[in-house]
């Protein structure tokens, strides 16, 4: 079954301007919410949907946003999450520039659920063009009083603000992105406590993925049953966008089930591997989850699966790998953009980063030992589990997954590079 929700808005001409995103139901959604709903409706209703997060970490939506507390002391900001530096994925991007509207009413659904009256959009700096067009649509719903006070005469008062980032991952981590917001060095804050309850300018904040919020309407309009039954895994609901990037025929973004295999994903949607070559391995979830072996991908994509796979569904980057490629270069590339993003806050990440990037390079090179190996994996141990983000995991899980799955690539590439010029393969 291939579902069209958020792509049939991808796949509409000129749906970034309001008129066409209205012609097709664009802000309904929104305005049903307002008359027919209450606050706690909404998230039950999106509990009940089974969204999950889809900016990397898969923690279920509804759940998350119940955490807010009801006291209302304080205000509650909602922050969309536009920054998308995970090597691989580019789903976010297409959905600011091609149906921003589709986000704006999703912020809207959100922000009303929270009881939230002011919200922003993080976007990464070099989104020159989705930033122009984001900030455009935003102009078009204040123009149509769709933003501002007292919106679709619902009494509910909402502004969204746009804020541009400058260009670093670990601002896509969620603590590090309210920092920076705040005007401060993007570095992760110690979590508890969690931004729900000391968020943006300690105030009780929601952090939510551009396309879990673009979700928002049609789980809306189809209803929480409907959307968690489109895909027949009991935690995880509906369709994503899985972006496929890599050695395939038919590389792009593609929104299925979540609980389509990879498998089919790779052979029946993105048409299979390029040059009729076989398939060597592949990183299912954006360059920071463990990589998975050509023997491996009959698992389905939701984060369950996946989880038990020993691998991650992330934010939906699925890059593939043929049978030439080089996976000490390829191991390489991932350590380099670990070492260059480590914000160095914690030195576990920015010693062990670099290091693991040194050797690799090394290796790469031709001037690796077999020992080498060894000491990456206890360097990528050492990383794990001891930093305040998740950025070293991120470090460490492919080193581990590369090493553990394709070792003999290595101990290969290595003996070879140490024969006599002539003989090396
Ligand atoms: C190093 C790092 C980078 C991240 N980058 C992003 C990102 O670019 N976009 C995103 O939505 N989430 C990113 N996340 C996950 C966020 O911290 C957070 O879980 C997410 O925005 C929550 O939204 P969701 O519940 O809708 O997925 C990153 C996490 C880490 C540790």
């Amino acid at each position: 079954m291939t579902e069209k929700l958020i792509t049939k808005y991808l796949e509409l001409t000129d749906a970034n301007k309001i008129d066409v995103f209205e012609s097709k139901d664009g802000y309904s959604r929104i305005q049903k919410v307002l008359k027919e709903l209450k606050p706690e409706e909404v998230v039950d209703e999106v509990k009940k949907s089974n969204l999950r997060g889809l900016g990397g970490a898969g923690f279920s939506t509804g759940m998350k946003w119940s955490f807010i507390p009801k006291d209302g002391k304080k205000p509650v900001y909602l922050v969309c999450n536009c920054d998308e530096a995970e090597p691989g994925t580019f789903k976010d991007r297409h959905i600011v520039t091609s149906t921003p509207h589709l986000l704006l009413e999703g912020m809207m659904i959100a922000a009303f659920a929270v009881n939230a009256h002011k919200a922003y959009i993080f976007i990464r700096g070099e989104y020159e063009r989705p930033y122009e067009r984001l900030a455009k649509a935003v102009e078009e719903a204040y123009a149509k009083g769709y933003l501002g006070k007292n919106i679709f005469g619902s009494g509910y008062d909402l502004d969204i603000v746009v804020h541009q980032g400058a260009g670093a991952y670990i601002c896509g981590e969620e603590s590090a992105l309210l920092e920076a917001l705040e005007g401060k060095k993007g570095w992760p804050r110690l979590k508890p406590p969690f931004p729900a309850v000391v968020g943006l300018f300690g105030c009780p904040t929601v952090i939510n993925n551009v396309e879990t919020l673009s979700y928002l309407p049609l789980v809306m309009q189809g209803g929480a049953d409907w959307f968690s039954k489109l895909a027949g895994e009991e935690k995880s609901g509906g369709t994503r966008l899985f972006c496929v990037s890599g050695h395939v025929n038919k590389p792009g973004i593609y929104e299925l089930p979540v609980d389509t295999t990879l498998r089919s994903l790779i052979y029946d949607h993105a048409g299979g591997i390029r040059g009729g070559k076989q398939l060597k391995a592949v990183v299912p979830g954006g360059i920071s989850a463990p990589i998975l072996s050509a023997e491996e991908i009959d698992v389905k994509m939701d984060f369950d699966s996946l989880r038990a796979a020993g691998t991650m569904a992330g934010s939906g980057g699925v890059m593939v790998m043929d049978e030439d490629t080089n996976m000490v270069e390829a191991l390489m590339v991932a350590s380099r953009f670990f070492a260059h993003e480590s914000c160095g806050q914690c030195s576990p990440c920015r010693e062990g980063s670099a290091w693991l990037y040194k050797i690799v390079k090394r290796i790469n090179e031709g001037e690796g030992r077999v020992e080498d190996l060894d000491s990456m994996l206890s360097i990528a141990g050492n990383i794990s589990g001891t930093t305040i983000c998740a950025l070293g995991d991120a470090a460490a899980m492919p080193v581990t997954s590369y090493i553990k799955k394709f070792r003999s690539d290595f101990e290969d590439y290595i003996s070879d590079c140490h024969l006599p010029v002539e003989t090396q393969s």
